[in-house]
């Protein structure tokens, strides 16, 4: 099984940009997290970050059978992108949306979610523990896909 981890504009300078929001934590440090935890559940997991929306666009589009799902934390796209929600649409892949802050008691604007609507769920709020919550829904997540396939596999046939 293999997650790819997808994150946005302005994720590269955690630990520096808006601490009283975000935390001091860098993005390394939570990739290294979740690299642990990925590798205690035999979990394949790759990262990727970028500041442009066409890249984050091709990296979705390119999870397409390669990857059982994404956690992706679109940043400041996640207000404005359709590419991007037509993109996780597309692959028709688990996924899960992570929000560090709590994106509904900001600005006006943080509350309009274009990608919401084409996630498997969203984790929001609770700071890079965020991500960690992710993966446990992932898993679980995809625990239940295969026992439903496997069900199905079982199941007398019409
Ligand atoms: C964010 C929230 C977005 O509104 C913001 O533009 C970000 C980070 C978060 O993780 O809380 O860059 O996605």
């Amino acid at each position: 099984m293999k997650i790819v981890v997808i994150q946005g504009p302005n994720l590269n300078m955690l630990g520096v940009r808006e601490q009283h929001v975000y935390g001091p934590m860098k993005l390394e440090q939570i990739h290294g997290q979740m690299k642990d935890f990925a590798e205690q559940n035999g979990v394949e997991i790759e990262f990727f970050q970028s500041n442009l929306e066409g890249e984050i666009v091709d990296k979705v589009q390119e999870c397409y059978g390669d990857a059982n799902g994404i956690i992706i934390n679109p940043a400041a796209y996640t207000h404005t992108s359709i590419a991007i929600r037509d993109a996780i649409s597309a692959v028709s892949l688990p996924t899960i949306e992570v929000h560090i802050s709590n994106i509904h008691r900001r600005e006006e604007f943080r509350k309009t979610n274009m990608i919401a609507p084409v996630c498997s769920s969203s984790v929001v709020g609770f700071g890079p523990f965020g991500y960690h919550l992710a993966m446990i829904g992932m898993l679980q997540m995809m625990n239940e896909i295969k026992a439903a396939e496997e069900a199905q596999k079982q199941a007398p046939q019409a």
